[in-house]
């Protein structure tokens, strides 16, 4: 029983600022993709990598991965995040059929230690539907209307941020991809589309390391994270 990983990199990433892809911006000579990728094979339980990846650059990612000894497809992505996880779970599916456990990353969280990979895959092996990596909140937070006038101040205590690499059970994510497709629904992240279907989604503590790079200062940040873990 195998254990796929999907890494949506389709997207433009405008808010880095950069000429390229933000998937493929790179530090210290590989792309943010490539680090993702490799952390998730180092994490020694993904079987296989699908890449969603912008669909005029193919060949570039496809030559960009296929030095890192990892068993990866890359499939042209859709123009959203969640059709592009669904043209590559299908892919996944397709290619490796026995796959029992789907994981979503973020190649924009180049830097998530495999140690938290693993105990999201092994939460799923354990029977949970859908699994997210999580961290508390630092931030006070406050709803505000459209003025920008606070309305509230939420009670941060039962807040989470959410992490990737996201888990699910193969056929779990299926389903909540076709309901999703069905009703012409996006999301910003996978377990969303879960929940909609009543399931549970079980939380496992994040790492600061699996940050999400999105701005020039994430990315000054992942670079010293970087060069802390070589040096
Ligand atoms: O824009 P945002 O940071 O929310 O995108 C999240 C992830 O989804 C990124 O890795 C991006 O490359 C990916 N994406 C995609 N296909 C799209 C749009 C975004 O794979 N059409």
């Amino acid at each position: 029983m195998s254990v796929v990983a999907l890494v949506p990199a389709a997207g433009r990433g405008e808010r880095l600022g950069a000429a390229v892809p933000k998937a493929l911006v790179e530090l210290n000579g590989e792309s943010l993709l490539a680090h993702a990728v490799r952390g998730l094979w180092a994490s020694g339980c993904v079987q296989h990598v699908v890449v969603a990846a912008p669909p005029t650059r193919i060949d570039v990612v496809t030559a960009a991965l296929g030095s890192l000894g990892a068993a990866v497809t890359v499939v042209p992505g859709g123009s959203e995040r969640t059709e592009s996880v669904w043209l590559a779970l299908r892919a996944a599916v397709a290619a490796v059929p026995d796959t029992e456990v789907v994981l979503v990353h973020d190649a924009a969280r180049a830097f998530t230690p495999p140690e938290m990979i693993r105990s999201v895959v092994d939460a799923v092996r354990g029977g949970a539907p859908a699994v997210v990596p999580v961290l508390p909140l630092a931030d006070t937070v406050k709803q505000v209307d459209a003025d920008g006038r606070v309305l509230a101040t939420v009670d941060r205590a039962s807040l989470r941020a959410v992490q990737t690499p996201q888990g699910f059970a193969r056929d779990v994510l299926v389903r909540a991809h076709e309901a999703a497709a069905a009703a012409a629904l996006g999301a910003t992240d996978d377990a969303g589309l879960v929940e909609r279907l009543g399931e549970p989604v079980l939380t496992v503590p994040g790492h600061v390391d699996a940050m999400k790079i999105t701005t020039p200062f994430d990315l000054a940040v992942a670079q010293a994270l970087l060069t802390q873990r070589i040096t």
